[in-house]
């Protein structure tokens, strides 16, 4: 059984009280039940301080990015053994934004989970397809492109220990559109099929595979109900605690029946 994972992508929003409120208020709530995992990922300059308040509950704290070199001179760079000296547990890497905004290849993408999972951080890989490249049938080809181009030559040993996939269409990020339960459902299967394929049945049977994109308390329920939706990433609802906590509680309503 694949433990619901609910994770919160605060991308670069929120200021440090804000922040640290919201943290303070998921402690409380999460407090050391671990039926369903809840994480949260600040932005780099909040990660102590949010750890501090964390260091009692059994939320978990992860990174959205580090780069692939080991500490040296790569100035604006964070190195992944730096996450993990400030109390993450985890890294988002290759999400749509960072692909898409920030220029990030899937090779980049492969060395950074490379370098994340020697540093013993579990790694959230994001892949999802453009709104033209669904349009013209193409979402196969692109995660099938996205999943090769970052896990090729990885450690299985560790993938099975550290691999998170989130499933995060970009025409369904900050837009309010949702990809139905169907839709997500079946693009999960075809990443526990190709995880299956490329590596192993194990692999693919633990690995958990979260959507995200629009994930919201009116939809999460039914999103997070499909047999291989196995959480959520969410960005715009994690930033409230009236708005995330409602998703986190829906895990948990599913996890207890
Ligand atoms: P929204 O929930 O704001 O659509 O963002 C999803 C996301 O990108 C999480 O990483």
């Amino acid at each position: 059984m694949r433990r619901k994972l609910v994770a919160g992508n605060w991308k670069m929003n929120l200021d440090l009280a804000s922040g640290r409120s919201l943290a303070t208020a998921l402690a409380k709530d999460v407090g050391s039940t671990t039926a369903v995992e809840v994480m949260v990922c600040p932005p780099f300059p909040y990660l102590s301080a949010i750890h501090e308040i964390l260091s009692n509950s059994s939320v978990r704290l992860g990174a959205q990015n580090c780069y692939f070199e080991a500490p040296g001179a790569f100035t604006g760079e964070i190195a992944a053994t730096m996450l993990t000296d400030v109390g993450c547990d985890a890294v988002i890497l290759g999400h749509s934004e960072r692909r898409h905004i920030l220029g990030e290849t899937d090779e980049i993408i492969r060395k950074k989970i490379t370098t994340a999972l020697a540093a013993g951080l579990d790694v959230v890989l994001c892949v999802g397809e453009l709104k033209e490249e669904r349009l013209e049938n193409q979402t196969e080809i692109v995660l099938k492109r996205q999943m090769s181009g970052a896990l090729d030559g990885q450690d299985v040993a560790l993938l099975l220990k550290h691999l998170v996939v989130a499933y995060e269409p970009v025409w369904a990020i900050g837009t309010g559109l949702t990809a139905t339960p169907d839709q997500a459902e079946s693009v999960h299967i075809y990443l526990r099929n190709w995880l299956s394929m490329y590596y192993n049945p194990d692999l693919a049977n633990k690995v958990r595979i979260l959507y995200g994109g629009s994930v919201k308390p009116d939809n999460a329920r039914e999103l997070l109900g499909q047999p291989n939706v196995d959480g959520a990433l969410v960005g715009g609802a994690s930033l409230k605690f009236e708005q995330f906590q409602p998703i986190v509680q829906a895990a948990r309503d599913l996890t207890a029946t």
